[in-house]
């Protein structure tokens, strides 16, 4: 009973098989028995007894006659015992959901009723029920005495109510799916790791009195919340990697206070509805003079206002991912301070501010991806000071302009992998300073009034060029 509070735990929902076999299964698999073990009788009375309570309309289970139970449809036994080690009953047909009979069922359909007699089965390891109907029964409490359960999906099978409290005595369980996971999984304070991607699930309740003690990674991404962040989730301040991505979250962020997500390295919270100003949250973040934040990922939400100051405290981040929202006036000074910064991608937003010459001290700074806003202002050697890790670059202001006031001799320290200008006051001279980017995949230069003619050598830097707009 101790085992659990104290060691760590980890739990997958495996939804869609997309997790790789871990090792226990492979266990499992290599102990199916030898021909010579027998199954073993009271957990055959125990599988018969379980069949009893099941309705079984297309005798997917009509192979559970005789004594070998170890050879029955979906048992499993261990190859040196015989005792019956995985119930893996899971189905990929369609089984309808609550308020369909199981006159509905045209595939291999379980429903009915779980028996406890599943008890007598005392080295079960791994039972899957999952994609059957059972009609909106609840799970029943027994569940939580299966005492040496590793894998337990229960997903997809039309269980309603609360998941037992049960559970919570499944000290080795590894595998956790079940429908009402928050519940299930705040009962497991030891909980590190909570993976659930790609679900189906709707339920992130609203309000929780947050049990968990040990949770830092939550993978919550590709489901179909349709609801707002709730306020308990950044109180978890344990939380070193959250991921939200495409998960159908709308509404702003929560109010985080300063210095509770001290311990956070990842946040993707990207493809969703979130709207609102980030002010809060970032000075939440930001708080924490030993924050640790790497990745940030907030693109393609409706998030609008300036990026705020404190931004700049964020010192360790290395992605900063703002693409296609509605952020709006110039950076912020403070972004030269992001001395680890390698990516920082802000396309299609409404930027209209200058592009302050501080980004010219990100040494790190690999991707610059500032398309498709309406920068103002002038872009001098200054800007690129410290950049010779640039590859990507990419600036276009739409309905305002952007000057390149760079001195005609400039040899930038950067090779470009990609370049694109559009919108801009590149010339009216041609660049001179293109011509050291010998390395360029591509160039995209449009609408950067230039009057000269475009160089011979220009044509030989890559056959990958793009050049719109007029030219001499
Ligand atoms: C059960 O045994 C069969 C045959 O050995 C094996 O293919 C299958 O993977 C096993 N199932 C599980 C869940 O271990
Ligand atoms: C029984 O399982 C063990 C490992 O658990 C494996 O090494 C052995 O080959 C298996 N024996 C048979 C007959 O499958
Ligand atoms: C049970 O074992 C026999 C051979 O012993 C085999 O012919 C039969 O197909 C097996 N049944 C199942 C359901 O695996
Ligand atoms: C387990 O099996 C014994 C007989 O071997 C039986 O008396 C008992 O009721 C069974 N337990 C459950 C929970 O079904
Ligand atoms: C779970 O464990 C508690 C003790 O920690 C015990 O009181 C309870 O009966 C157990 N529940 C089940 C379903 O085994
Ligand atoms: C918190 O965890 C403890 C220990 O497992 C459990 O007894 C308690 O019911 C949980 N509280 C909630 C609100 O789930
Ligand atoms: C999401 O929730 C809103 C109400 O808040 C509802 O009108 C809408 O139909 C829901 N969308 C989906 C896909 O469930
Ligand atoms: C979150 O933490 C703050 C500060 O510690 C506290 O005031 C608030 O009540 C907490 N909220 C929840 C839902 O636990
Ligand atoms: C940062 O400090 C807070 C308390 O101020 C502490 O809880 C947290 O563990 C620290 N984080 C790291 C990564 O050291
Ligand atoms: C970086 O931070 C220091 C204080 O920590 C500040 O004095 C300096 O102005 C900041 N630089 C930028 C570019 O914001
Ligand atoms: C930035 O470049 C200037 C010279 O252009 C140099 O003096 C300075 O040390 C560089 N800063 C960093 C952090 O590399
Ligand atoms: C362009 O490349 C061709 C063949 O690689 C070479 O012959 C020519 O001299 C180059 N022109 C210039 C202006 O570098």
């Amino acid at each position: 009973m101790a085992t659990w509070r104290t060691s760590t735990q980890t739990l997958v929902l495996l939804c869609f098989l997309v997790l790789t076999k871990v090792n226990f299964l492979e266990a499992a698999e290599s102990n199916t028995r030898s021909q010579n073990v027998a199954c073993i009788e009271r957990e055959r009375n125990a599988l018969l007894e379980f069949r009893k309570g099941l309705k079984d309309p297309s005798g997917w289970l009509s192979s559970w006659v005789g004594k070998d139970c170890c050879n029955w449809t979906g048992v499993n036994c261990s190859n040196t015992t015989g005792n019956v080690v995985v119930l893996h009953l899971k189905t990929m047909d369609y089984c309808g959901s609550v308020g369909h009979s199981e006159a509905f069922n045209r595939g291999t359909c379980l429903s009915g009723t779980l028996s406890p007699s599943l008890l007598n089965l005392t080295y079960l390891s791994y039972l899957d029920l999952s994609g059957n109907n059972f009609q909106g029964i609840p799970i029943p409490e027994f569940i939580g005495s299966l005492k040496t359960l590793r894998y337990l999906d229960l997903s997809r099978a039309a269980f309603i109510g609360e998941v037992p409290r049960s559970l919570g005595n499944l000290s080795y369980l590894e595998y956790l799916a079940a429908n009402n996971w928050v519940e299930a999984v705040n009962m497991l304070p030891s909980l590190t790791t909570l993976d659930f991607l790609l679900c189906e699930l709707q339920d992130f309740a609203e309000s929780l009195t947050i049990n968990f003690t040990s949770l830092s990674v939550l993978d919550l991404s590709y489901n179909n919340f349709n609801t707002t962040i709730p306020f308990w989730l950044f109180n978890i301040t344990t939380l070193q990697r959250v991921n939200l991505q495409r998960s159908e979250i709308k509404g702003s962020l929560p109010e985080v206070s300063r210095g509770s997500l001290c311990n956070l390295r990842t946040l993707d919270l990207s493809l969703n509805a979130i709207n609102g100003k980030i002010k809060g949250f970032i000075d939440a973040l930001g708080g924490c003079g030993n924050n640790t934040l790497d990745y940030l990922d907030l693109s393609s939400n409706n998030l609008q206002g300036k990026l705020p100051d404190f931004l700049g405290n964020l010192k360790y981040l290395s992605v900063l991912r703002l693409a296609q929202n509605s952020f709006s006036g110039s950076l912020p000074w403070s972004i030269g301070n992001l001395s680890n910064l390698v990516m920082l991608d802000l396309p299609f937003n409404f930027m209209n501010g200058a592009i302050v010459e501080s980004i010219g001290q990100l040494t790190r700074i690999a991707t610059l991806n500032l398309y498709g806003n309406s920068w103002e202002g002038t872009i001098t050697e200054n800007h690129f000071r410290n950049l010779s890790r640039l590859s990507i670059f990419a600036l276009s202001s739409i309905g305002k302009s952007v000057v390149f006031n760079l001195n005609p001799d400039w040899v930038p320290s950067f090779s470009l992998y990609e370049i694109a200008i559009s919108n801009c006051q590149l010339g009216p001279r041609f660049p001179t300073w293109l011509r050291t980017q010998v390395d360029a995949f591509e160039i995209i230069l449009s609408g950067a009034g230039i009057s000269d003619i475009i160089p011979v050598w220009f044509w030989n830097l890559t056959s990958r060029l793009w050049v719109g707009g007029s030219f001499g």
